[in-house]
């Protein structure tokens, strides 16, 4: 079995809904961090070389009759262990305490008080705010063990062997909202495991480049690129790897930005010496949306061509074994396919398990285990220019969900000019970088306006900006009125067509960040 990298975590998964999020937090501190089943066997932890281990919450009750358990044999062995929530309850059920199901839970914020202020608590406050999120609790800790914190409603909150070998939370350290979680996990981290900061993108480039040149071997690799920074830092991660075995495809579906297609692969192409291909199949996805006015019958519809396109396309071009994909982690839990969750599938993202099965690719995703603002510091890593790196995201179905009702050639114009206004205001006055997200939408409603002494009759331009970490929730952008005006001015001075220009100010929840 291979050796990993030595200074490195493991994760043992007990399904909760934030082991990634643990996993990124140790990234966060330049630790190297792999997510194992929480079965895995004490052979196979050891052969990883791990300098600690941390046991992630999950929802089942160390009572129940399936409850995942990990290979007890790792209690004996000296690497510390950090149990989280439901990986405190097995820790303390497996050394001698009790665990009870008292029906006192604790669910969102809590205060604890912490008793002890060295090892595990060493810097944190005598009283802070956490996140709970638990039905059993500790009642009798295990011999050779203290209580470190209790929380407000007087359970026990943290837990430690003597020796601190042991140490475990009932609480979340790794959210944000527990305000010095990551205190805690640097204590753990470094003050009792000892960890190496050996741990950048710098490094993530170097061990993908040889895992993917190793999987893809004397095979051939085809990539789809949209212009979006995931997919340009997979096609340049796995072209780094594998060169000119790499093909990569962009198919303009004419729903992009103005002139980002052809911005996008000439900036791949001689920036990053990318094999790559530009397919302008734009008529063909125009004539399919004609008359269309549903969001979600024009998402399904653009998803059906781009597949289609795709499909055609890598025909054409020969045969390959493999297909690149820049999915990221928020993606498949947007999508409701992380591993054993049903999220509620908001809206139908085609770039998640959209290709169908009988495309017949081995899929290579290398950055699915990562965060976007990870993926950006892999681009960094990759030399891929900042105008890349620290683009927007951008949907799959492009300006086809920023175009209500039906979507023609004539409203993308529309959009697309009044969008590049918006963009480069945002670039000029050095907001663009403040901003997660921005973009222009068409609303063809026709309102009255006054120009010279004429009476218009034109569209809506509505202009959304958001901050978001992950997307997956978001706030309006409180922009300063001044630039708004000039944002505004110049799209109704310039751009035919529209005569009102609007702001949204709704967070997501209760709206989307796009607007179908
Ligand atoms: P919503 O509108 O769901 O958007 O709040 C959250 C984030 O996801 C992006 N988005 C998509 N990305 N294919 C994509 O690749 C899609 O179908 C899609 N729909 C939304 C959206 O731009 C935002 O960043």
């Amino acid at each position: 079995m291979k050796k990993s990298k030595t200074g490195g975590v493991l994760i043992l998964d007990f399904g909760s809904q934030y082991t990634q999020l643990i996993a990124r937090r140790v990234r966060e501190n330049n630790v190297y961090s792999e997510i194992l089943p929480s079965n895995t066997s004490l052979n196979s932890i050891l052969s990883r070389n791990p300098k600690a281990i941390i046991l992630s919450g999950g929802p089942s009750s160390v009572f129940s009759e399936d409850a995942p358990d990990f290979d007890k044999e790792i209690l004996n062995i000296q690497i510390p262990i950090l149990g989280i929530c439901y990986g405190l309850q097995l820790l303390v059920h497996h050394s001698g305490g009790t665990v009870d199901s008292t029906g006192e839970g604790e669910y969102g914020f809590a205060t604890i008080k912490t008793v002890i202020k060295n090892g595990i608590t060493k810097n944190m406050s005598r009283s802070s705010k956490v996140w709970m999120s638990h039905m059993d609790q500790v009642t009798v800790v295990p011999d050779e063990w203290v209580v470190v914190a209790f929380s407000s409603n007087n359970i026990i909150a943290a837990i430690a062997s003597k020796d601190q070998m042991r140490v475990a939370t009932q609480f979340h350290p790794e959210v944000s909202q527990t305000d010095e979680g990551h205190i805690l996990l640097k204590n753990f981290l470094f003050h009792i495991s000892k960890c190496e900061k050996n741990w950048t993108a710098g490094n993530f480039v170097n061990e993908k480049v040889i895992s993917i040149k190793d999987k893809i071997g004397n095979d051939k690799i085809l990539v789809g690129v949209s212009g979006g920074v995931d997919s340009t830092v997979v096609a340049s991660l796995i072209n780094k790897a594998v060169g000119n075995k790499c093909f990569a495809v962009l198919i303009d579906h004419g729903l992009l930005r103005k002139n980002e297609a052809k911005d996008c692969v000439n900036a791949l192409k001689q920036g990053l010496g990318m094999n790559i291909h530009l397919y302008d199949e734009s008529e063909l996805f125009f004539s399919r949306l004609k008359g269309v006015e549903d969001p979600e019958q024009k998402r399904k519809i653009i998803g059906d061509q781009f597949i289609k396109s795709f499909d055609r396309i890598a025909s054409e071009i020969g045969k390959f074994k493999f297909l690149g994909q820049g999915t990221l982690y928020p993606d498949l839990i947007e999508s409701g396919v992380s591993a054993g969750k049903s999220a509620h599938v908001i809206k139908s993202h085609h770039n998640v398990g959209g290709l169908p099965d009988q495309m017949n690719f081995d899929l290579i995703e290398p950055l699915k285990d990562l965060f976007k603002d990870e993926v950006r510091k892999v681009g960094i890593a990759l030399k891929i220019t900042d105008d890349l790196v620290k683009r927007h995201p951008f949907p799959g179905p492009g300006l086809g969900v920023r175009i209500i009702g039906e979507i023609t050639k004539e409203r993308v114009s529309i959009l697309q000019e009044a969008d590049e206004i918006f963009i480069n205001i945002l670039k000029e006055e050095l907001e663009y970088d403040n901003i997660w997200q921005a973009f222009a939408v068409l609303i063809p409603v026709k309102t009255v306006g006054v120009m010279g002494d004429q009476r218009t009759y034109e569209n809506l331009i509505a202009l959304r900006a958001v901050t978001s970490l992950d997307g997956m929730t978001a706030d309006w952008y409180r922009m300063p009125s001044e630039i708004l005006s000039k944002i505004s001015n110049k799209i109704v001075n310039n751009v035919i067509g529209v005569n009102r220009v609007v702001y949204d100010i709704t967070s997501k929840p209760p709206s989307t960040i796009e607007w179908e």
